[in-house]
């Protein structure tokens, strides 16, 4: 999660013994938050990290420096993953997900020693617990501790757990709501040893929602649009998972994720055509399929994405108190299926446009300009990451 910089320092001194691992983000320090994001007032900063997104099929670096008046690309790659790499978000072989990492680094360029990674939000357990007020952080420390085996389902040896103080309990003044996050370190030890092998050490690890939080913070800044007091959508639609986050005054209010992507169509695509994996991949994007394509495979599929966007957008409106969102904003590969955008739109009946954050944004000379641009919508969970180099 996000940011605070005393949040930073105890992260970064704990990450060793992985006992703390997150950034918690309440309301209270969203301002904060944000702040480094939104004011530029500082000169040419470079940034102390890279963004580094292990997906289900690829190792995405990217690297941002920051002007007065805008972010910059420094570097970016995008690192295919072998077939048994990853098991869905988990890390089968991190040996080769290493290898990937120090591929995607010697690609791109960059010289940085340190990362940012994050986890799925189906890796990670939240709960908001009520503590006693007045408790010094030492000794609310210490009662967490005590207490939260309680909350969490795995022994507490097995996880990786931090907390964030939100506030005072409605109606008990004696006490307060404290957020606790909790993670497998399984989950965590898996991505840090990645890194390790790919010539990288890990010092944030952040949780993907909220890593999309600050890529729209980014798109915001670079759109004539006003998002403020609106209700945002973000649709993020990969190889193997599709998730909605749903902000509201850049907030996130909502997310959840579950299998489905353009993996579907790729194993579709290699059953009717008799190709293989990589090739099916590649003449997706780059076109030269028999007529039939279009109306038997690739258009039923777009029919299943605007499916998946109408149950998620069902599931968030029963958990919500209004039922609308203002905005769509489409984004991960199966994005840049042409139409798709338009399709959602239409059937939906919500504005959607194309999450890209790297539309208007300037770039260091050697970074492939018109890949950058194709590979921007699937590129927000990098992106969020990288910009964690200015906390
Ligand atoms: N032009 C295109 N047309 C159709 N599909 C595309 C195109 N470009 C990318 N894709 C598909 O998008 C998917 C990859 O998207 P993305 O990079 O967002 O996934 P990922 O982040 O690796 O996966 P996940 O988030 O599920 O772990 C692949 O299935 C790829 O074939
Ligand atoms: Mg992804």
């Amino acid at each position: 999660m996000a940011v605070a910089i005393p949040f930073v320092k105890k992260t970064l001194q704990l990450i060793k013994n992985s006992k703390y691992l997150f950034w918690i983000k309440t309301n209270e320090h969203i301002a904060w938050a944000l702040s480094p994001t939104m004011n530029f007032s500082v000169g040419n900063k470079q940034s102390n990290l890279i963004g580094i997104d292990i997906s289900s099929t690829s190792v995405k670096l990217l690297e941002l420096s920051r002007t007065r008046t805008a972010y910059r690309i420094e570097s970016y790659a995008v690192e295919p993953l072998p077939a048994n790499a990853m098991n869905d978000k988990s890390l089968q072989d991190i040996e080769a997900v290493g290898e990937a990492i120090k591929r995607a680094l010697k690609r791109s360029g960059s010289k940085k020693k340190f990362a940012a990674v994050a986890v799925p939000s189906a890796m990670v357990i939240t709960k908001v617990i009520q503590m006693p007020a007045g408790l010094k952080p030492a000794e609310l420390e210490a009662q967490i501790q005590l207490e939260a085996d309680q909350y969490i389902p795995y022994s507490l040896d097995e996880v990786n757990l931090d907390h964030q103080v939100i506030g005072p309990t409605e109606d008990q003044p004696n006490s307060n709501d404290v957020l606790l996050v909790a993670s497998r370190s399984e989950n965590v030890e898996e991505r840090t040893a990645a890194c390790e092998i790919g010539g990288l050490t890990a010092k944030v690890v952040d949780i993907e929602p909220y890593t999309i939080e600050h890529t729209c913070k980014l798109i915001q800044q670079q759109s004539d649009v006003d998002w403020k007091d609106k209700t945002i959508a973000v649709l993020d639609v990969g190889a193997t998972m599709t998730s909605l986050s749903v902000f509201r005054a850049d907030n996130l209010v909502y997310t959840r994720e579950q299998p489905f992507g353009g993996k579907q169509l790729t194993e579709e695509i290699m059953r009717r055509y008799g190709l293989s994996y990589e090739d099916a991949g590649r003449v997706k994007r780059v076109g030269g399929l028999p007529d039939n394509y279009e109306p038997e495979i690739l258009s039923p599929f777009k029919d299943q994405i605007v499916q998946q966007a109408n149950r998620f957008l069902q599931f968030f409106f029963s958990a919500d108190q209004n039922d609308y969102v203002d905005q769509i904003l489409l984004a991960g590969g199966c994005a840049e299926i042409p139409g798709i955008s338009e399709l959602i739109e239409a059937q939906i009946g919500t504005p959607t446009s194309i999450a890209n954050p790297f539309a208007n944004i300037e770039c260091a000379s050697g970074v492939a300009q018109q890949r950058l641009q194709s590979d921007g919508p699937a590129m927000m969970i990098a992106c969020g990451l990288a910009t964690r180099g200015f906390d």
